[in-house]
């Protein structure tokens, strides 16, 4: 039996997880596969601080390089977030001949265009459905389930720490600096949270979406963003006793005149099934002209829901390989459409 080799650059939540699940689930996926997902090397910059999953000794590295550029790794997972190094690791793997998979929304919302036409040219595949909505298989819902219908609106929560912050201020009483330090804790707030709390990680995944949904570019700036810093527990209870709840939206829908992409909190009324999305879940709407209306729902961050999206996306590439498939055409919506910048 062939086994593909896999090498992780970044070992922090998100790669505790998948490490984890790639140990704890071994046979499983290999039964699934009929070959082996073999963990070659995981690289970090930090080796020593404590994990929830150890490894041995002799698949660390400080060094990018040696993942990269190990000519007997098959796939790299980038999971160091952020734009810089991972735009250049990202680059130099596929260079090398390697399929990546990344969960790194931020560097896909700025610099996705440019990274899915570079994999193109080097036939190679970005997978990248933990990039949206943590452990909820949104990605390939949106791309395979949903591929049959012109879909003119979405939206949802797409945020944990800033869904789990509201809940908390709002059942809890918590101020928003405890609500935000508990989402800290628990792993679900980006390194810089401002990230989370100004909207700004919601809009990255916002511009993701709209790109497989409208088959468009990656459009970022184009994405009306505000987010709950400002929010006082006051406003959340005014509005409860009108019976609304407040939540961060992202919203895009399909106009006359383009596609609009906003990201603000919202109002909600309490029986809306929105309203009832608690902690760290997402929940997303989404209407296709064939299917009608389609909700998903579950973890939206944290260690394993988000590793066991990182994991079906090596498990796809592991059958896609298996099959001679070295690039899946488009990799994101080929189309150009005009994009309303939305006033507040
Ligand atoms: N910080 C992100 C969130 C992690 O809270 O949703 C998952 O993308």
């Amino acid at each position: 039996m062939e086994q593909l080799n896999v090498g992780i650059l970044g070992w922090g939540t998100v790669g505790c997880g998948v490490i984890e699940i790639l140990q704890s689930h071994r046979e499983e996926i290999k039964k699934r596969l009929g070959r082996e997902l073999v963990l070659k090397k995981v690289a970090d910059i930090d080796l020593e601080r404590p994990r929830p999953v150890s490894l041995p000794r002799e698949i660390l590295t400080r060094d990018a390089k040696a993942v990269i550029e190990d000519p007997d790794i098959d796939i790299v997972v980038e999971l160091i977030g952020g734009i810089e190094p991972a735009r250049s690791f990202i680059m130099k793997a596929l260079e090398r001949g390697k399929h990546v998979v990344t969960a790194n929304k931020a560097l896909l919302a700025h610099h996705g265009n440019e990274l899915f036409d570079f994999a193109r040219k080097h036939q190679r595949i970005i997978a990248y459905e933990a990039s949206v909505a943590g452990g909820i298989p949104f990605i390939k819902s949106l791309r395979e389930g949903l591929a049959a219908n012109n879909i003119d609106t979405v939206f949802g929560i797409l945020n944990g720490t800033a869904n789990f912050i509201l809940t908390r201020m709002r059942e809890s009483g918590l101020t928003f600096q405890e609500a935000l330090k508990e989402a800290q804790s628990r792993g679900y707030a980006e390194a810089d949270p401002r990230l989370d709390i100004e909207g700004i990680d919601t809009a990255h995944k916002l511009a993701i979406t709209a790109a497989i949904a409208f088959n468009m570019s990656i459009v970022f700036d184009s994405i009306y963003v505000e987010g709950i810093s400002g929010i006082d527990p006051l406003d959340i209870q005014f509005g409860e006793e009108f019976g609304y709840v407040l939540k961060l939206l992202a919203i895009a829908r399909l106009g006359e005149g383009g596609v609009e992409l906003r990201v603000h909190p919202t109002f909600i009324p309490s029986g809306h099934v929105l309203a009832g999305v608690r902690g760290a879940y997402n929940a997303v709407h989404v209407h296709g002209d064939a299917v009608g209306h389609v909700m998903l729902y579950g973890l939206g961050a944290g260690m394993m829901p988000t590793g066991s999206a990182v994991v079906a996306d090596l498990m796809d590439l592991a059958r896609d390989i298996a099959q001679g498939i070295h690039c899946r055409l488009p990799a994101l919506g080929s189309y150009e459409l005009n994009p309303i910048p939305v006033k507040p």
